[in-house]
């Protein structure tokens, strides 16, 4: 099943995006730390007019820790970008993005002459969170920009950054289908526009091939099957997930091994690797 999933009020997005980069000094894009290639949208590259770029890697209490390492290096190599691993949760973890804003833009950065800074990312990967954290209760709503459709917020942190909050202002690229259903397994998409037990399915045979340990650990598997509709009948039953008659029922046993895996109740797990995050137009086309 193939997913499909444009929000039509992103649509007018990039124009809004390039226009609001003029003003800023530097660029946090929060990624998902468990799937940064698909949890991006490559037109901020084109858009970013050689402006810094710092990429969030939130979420990185769920991923795994050494691809997320893997990941930071893959950045590095590319010129004005930097990385930054954190979970958005944690006060201590954002301080440190405060701390980047300020090294990248050194000629601005105090109250007077704040580090204009401007926050994007697909939906779900945590720049609420961040935002909150960042602003704690100094939160200042400089008020909305009638000339800026998609209601950039502004909010001045009082500690030498101003944030420009771009709420929805992009949305991730489903041409690649691998990608969607990597982005469907975090959670990243809207519940009304995927099929769990699709989803589910994808994700067992990802988990088999990838975590087999963490699979078989978690739902006390002696075995694991190559057959994903096989695995996810035995998480079923694990979890007790039976229709009448004592049979898997597998849409709910699907959904909630995804809520399991979402929370990181498998434990850490990192769906793209730098190395092999390319598109795919089959890869997920479990049908
Ligand atoms: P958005 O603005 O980009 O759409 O994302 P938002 O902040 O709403 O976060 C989406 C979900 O991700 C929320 O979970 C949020 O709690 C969770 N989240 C954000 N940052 C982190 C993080 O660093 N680590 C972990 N583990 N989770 C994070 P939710 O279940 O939708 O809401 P809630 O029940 O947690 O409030």
């Amino acid at each position: 099943m193939t997913i499909r999933w444009y929000p039509g009020h992103m649509s007018k997005a990039h124009e809004e995006i390039s226009e609001l980069i003029r003003r800023t000094d530097v660029i946090i894009e929060v990624l998902d730390a468990r799937l940064p290639f698909s949890s991006s949208n490559h037109l901020l590259e084109e858009l970013r007019r050689n402006k810094p770029c710092i990429k969030v890697l939130n979420k990185h209490d769920l991923a795994d820790p050494a691809v997320t390492t893997a990941w930071v290096r893959s950045f590095q190599t590319v010129s004005g970008i930097r990385a930054l691993p954190l979970s958005a949760k944690q006060l201590a973890e954002v301080k440190q993005l405060i701390k980047l804003c300020k090294h990248l833009v050194p000629k601005r950065g105090n109250p007077g002459y704040p580090v204009r800074a401007m926050v994007v990312g697909i939906p779900n990967v945590g720049k609420s969170t961040l935002i909150n954290t960042l602003a704690g209760k100094c939160m200042a709503k400089v008020g909305d920009k009638p000339a800026i459709t998609v209601r950039a917020q502004q909010i001045d942190l009082r500690n030498g950054i101003h944030l420009f909050d771009t709420p929805g202002l992009l949305w991730p690229e489903m041409s690649d289908q691998g990608g969607a259903y990597r982005l469907a397994t975090s959670g990243a998409i809207g519940a009304n526009a995927l099929d769990y037990t699709n989803v589910g399915l994808f994700a067992a045979e990802f988990m088999v091939r990838r975590y087999p340990e963490l699979l078989k650990a978690r739902y006390k598997l002696s075995e694991l099957s190559e057959e994903p509709y096989e695995v996810i009948e035995a998480i079923g039953r694990c979890l007790g997930c039976l229709a009448s008659g004592g049979v898997v029922d597998l849409h709910r046993a699907a959904e909630a091994f995804l809520r399991e895996l979402r929370a990181g109740k498998v434990g850490r797990i990192s769906f793209e690797e730098p190395e092999t995050a390319i598109p795919t137009e089959t890869a997920a086309q479990v049908s």
